[in-house]
């Protein structure tokens, strides 16, 4: 069973590295345009196999569809990351018109696999990417939701010096400074999290949640990708192994949540079909507005997305 990441940059080649280091496909596949790239970190990641103790096989391909044709799941890492100073929406002119060109490419080659947008700015590239595979949007969908409940959950565990492992969290919205932690949906081994932390403490690390990829993005100088790997090769698990793992994505909505003809972050079950199921929580009348509020934020990049006039 084959999967292939499509950019070898930062995030595909870390979302490559630990889909094979947890022998999650047989075969994973590392597409990039730029000559070599692909073929050299996957060479480099095929032979710490014997060190690691792994035997997905892993193979480079610059440009070449061929080798992801047959794919079970396609992730889409390419395009430009964010510079200090930028938002994610800055990346849309640039980013559009790869994401487009890719999914063309994929579906092409591999018109039953499962789609796993990572490109940002991630809900609308998830719309691009849709319009063009013309597929169900039950097989197009994105990763964000894990990256930021990670976040969340991170600093979390460390606020309360406990495991993150016994960290639950839900988070809804479009993956900007407008997402939505839900603290009602947060808990430590089964106790509500607000039995443990002092609402402002708990304000403090929503809002730090909120701009964590701008945080690493000024400490680095471009955007983070060891924990954006890893959540995309989680889902691409989920997907693989048919878990049925339920997990903020971006989906598209088409009256759930009172919402239509939109991508956004919102709690899903994870499975061999790809998104097997929306779970349409309850929301109080203030976390509807936060995540009405987000929406807007998602709307106003796709208004950006119609005007290019590449659909
Ligand atoms: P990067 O610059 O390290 O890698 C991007 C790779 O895409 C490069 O190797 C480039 O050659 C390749 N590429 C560009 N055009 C291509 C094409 N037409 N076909 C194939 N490959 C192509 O960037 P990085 O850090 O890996 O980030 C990738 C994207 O993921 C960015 O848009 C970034 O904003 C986004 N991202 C999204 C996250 C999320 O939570 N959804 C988290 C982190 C990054
Ligand atoms: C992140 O949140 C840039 O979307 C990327 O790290």
């Amino acid at each position: 069973m084959k999967v292939t990441v499509v950019g070898a940059g930062n995030v595909g080649a870390t979302c490559a590295y630990a889909l094979a280091e947890k022998e999650i496909a047989n075969e994973v596949v590392l597409l990039d345009i730029k000559e070599g790239l692909a073929e050299g970190k996957a060479l480099d990641m095929w032979q710490t196999a014997p060190i690691k103790s792994y035997d997905t096989y892993l193979r480079g391909a610059s440009n070449d569809y061929e080798a992801s044709a047959g794919s079970e799941v396609v992730v889409i890492t390419s395009g430009v990351p964010r510079k200090p100073g930028m938002s994610r929406d800055d990346l849309i002119s640039i980013n559009a018109g790869i994401v487009k060109s890719v999914t063309e490419n994929v579906v092409r080659y591999s018109p039953d696999a499962k789609i796993i947008v990572v490109s940002n700015p991630l809900d609308v590239m998830c719309y691009c990417a849709y319009l063009t595979a013309r597929i169900p949007s039950s097989r197009v969908f994105g990763m964000a939701g894990i990256l930021d409940t990670a976040r969340y959950a991170a600093f979390l565990a460390e606020e309360l010096n406990i495991s993150p492992k016994d960290i639950q969290a839900m988070l809804l919205g479009g993956h900007g400074d407008t997402m939505v932690p839900l603290p009602r949906y947060t808990t430590v081994s089964g106790i509500p999290v607000t039995e443990l932390i002092r609402p402002d403490r708990l304000e403090a690390i929503i809002e730090r949640t909120r701009v964590g990829g701008g945080e690493l993005v000024k400490l680095m100088g471009t955007s983070a990708w060891y924990a954006p790997g890893c959540a995309a090769a989680r889902m691409v698990e989920a997907i693989v192994k048919d878990q049925r793992r339920v997990a903020p994505v971006c989906a598209y909505l088409n009256g759930e949540f009172g919402m239509k003809n939109i991508y956004l972050g919102v709690p899903v079950i994870l499975g061999k079909n790809g998104i097997e199921k929306i779970l349409e929580i309850d929301l109080t009348a203030d976390e509807r507005a936060l995540l009405e509020q987000s929406a807007a934020a998602v709307k106003t990049t796709l208004n950006v997305l119609d005007d290019m006039k590449i659909f």
